[in-house]
C-alpha cells in the first residue's frame, strides 16, 4: 500500500483513482449523521435522482499540503464548509454541518495519505459533493441527499504554473445572471462554460473571462477562478454581487494585500480598467495564482509587461499565499488547519 504509481514531477490537474472515499446519506428532513469511509469506486444512483435530472448538486474544492513543518495541512476548510452550506440553502438541500464536513475531509486525507504529493510538487485535491440522490419526477427537492468526499493528487490547473496565461473576454456568453446561482458552487454553473472555453482554447487562449450579463461591461470571473488587476498602486477585484463565486483564495489575497499595505478596492471592474492595468492575475484553489500575460476582446489585445513576466505584486502575493500554505511563513491569520495523525 505504500507505493503510488504517480510521477510527482509530472502531475497535472487530472483524476487519479485513490484508495478510499467518504459517503453519508440523509432523508430530506432528517439531521445529518456521520457517514462512512468506503473503498474508492463507482456509486449506483436512481435514474430519477434529482441531481442527474435537475442538477440539484454542489461541489467544493480544497487542498491538503505537505509542509515545511513536516505536517499535512488544509487551508481554511471551514470556509468551504460554510460556502457549501450557503449553496445547500440556495438549491434547497439540507446543509451539511461544519463538523461533519471537516471530519469527512480529514478522514479522506488521512486514509489516502500516500497520495499526498511531496511539498512543492502539488497537493492532494479534496472534492466534497452534495447532491439530491433520491428519486423525484416533478421539479422539486429530492427526498434523499448524499454527501461524498473523494481526493486525488494534482499539479497546476493551468499549464506551467506561474507562467503567464492569455485570456479571451467572451462577448457572446455569460456565466451567471442576477438572481441565479452564480454565487454558489452549483454543478449546473459549469457545463455551460465548456463550449466557450473549448472555443477559446482552440484559438490558443487558456480560458475565457466572463462579463456581467446586465451591462456586458464588467468583468466577473475567469472560468473557474476569480479576477484581480493592479493599476497605479491599487488592487481591484470585482465586487461580490451574487453572480460571482466568493472565492476563498480571493478573500485570502484581499487580506494579504491589505496586510502588505496595498489598497484593495472591491468594485465593478470594467474591461477598460482591466485592459489598461499594470498587472492582472486570476486565482482559486485549483488555479492558485495564475498571472495573466494578455487579455483579448474582439480586435483589442492588452498585454501586461512583455506578456511573459508575472508582475511584481502578483509574485509577492503568490509567495505570501503559498508560504502560508507550505508553513514556510508563520500562520498569523490562523488559516492553516493541520490534519491530525499523519
Ligand atoms: N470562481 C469559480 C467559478 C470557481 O469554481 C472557483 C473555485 O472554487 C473559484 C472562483 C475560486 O474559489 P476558491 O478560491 O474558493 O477555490
Ligand atoms: C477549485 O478551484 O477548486 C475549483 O473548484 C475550480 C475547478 C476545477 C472547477
Amino acid at each position: 500500500m505504500s507505493e503510488t504509481p504517480v510521477d510527482w514531477d509530472s502531475l497535472t490537474f487530472s483524476i487519479t483513482e485513490t484508495d478510499n472515499m467518504y459517503i453519508a446519506k440523509t432523508a430530506i428532513d432528517e439531521p445529518w449523521a456521520p457517514g462512512n469511509m468506503l473503498p474508492y469506486g463507482n456509486i449506483t444512483i436512481s435514474p430519477a435522482a434529482g441531481v442527474i435530472n435537475y442538477g440539484q448538486g454542489l461541489f467544493e474544492g480544497l487542498k491538503a499540503y505537505r509542509t515545511a513543518a513536516g505536517r499535512v495541512v488544509l487551508f481554511r476548510p471551514e470556509e468551504n464548509a460554510r460556502r457549501m452550506q450557503r449553496g445547500a440553502d440556495r438549491l434547497k438541500m439540507p446543509p451539511v454541518p461544519e463538523s461533519i464536513f471537516i471530519d469527512a475531509v480529514e478522514q479522506c486525507v488521512q486514509q489516502n495519505s500516500r497520495w499526498i504529493p511531496p511539498m512543492g510538487k502539488g497537493a492532494l485535491y479534496v472534492r466534497p459533493l452534495l447532491n439530491g440522490s433520491g428519486a423525484v419526477l416533478g421539479v422539486a427537492p429530492a427526498p434523499e441527499y448524499t454527501f461524498m468526499v473523494y481526493v486525488t493528487p494534482v499539479g497546476p490547473y493551468f499549464k506551467g504554473g506561474m507562467n503567464c496565461i492569455d485570456l479571451l473576454i467572451s462577448d457572446e456568453h455569460h456565466r451567471a445572471a442576477p438572481g441565479g446561482s452564480g454565487g454558489v458552487k452549483a454543478i449546473g454553473n459549469y457545463a455551460p462554460g465548456m463550449m466557450p472555453s473549448k472555443k477559446a482554447k482552440s484559438k490558443g487562449f487558456a480560458e475565457v473571462i466572463y462579463l456581467d450579463a446586465e451591462h456586458h461591461k464588467y468583468i466577473e470571473e475567469v472560468g473557474a477562478a476569480n479576477f484581480f488587476c493592479y493599476k497605479e498602486g491599487i488592487l481591484y477585484t470585482p465586487e461580490l454581487t451574487g453572480t460571482i463565486l466568493p472565492g476563498i483564495t480571493r478573500d485570502s489575497l484581499i487580506q494579504l494585500a491589505r496586510k502588505m499595505g496595498v489598497e484593495v478596492v472591491e468594485t465593478k471592474v470594467s474591461h477598460e480598467l482591466a485592459m489598461s492595468a499594470d498587472e492582472a492575475f486570476c486565482c482559486g484553489t485549483a488555479a492558485v495564482i495564475s498571472p495573466i500575460g494578455s487579455i483579448t476582446l474582439g480586435e483589442n489585445k492588452a498585454t501586461y509587461s512583455d506578456g511573459n513576466t508575472p508582475g511584481e505584486l502578483t509574485i509577492k502575493l503568490y509567495n505570501a499565499l503559498t508560504n502560508i500554505q507550505n508553513e514556510i511563513d508563520e500562520d498569523v491569520l490562523g488559516w492553516v488547519h493541520p490534519v491530525p495523525g499523519i
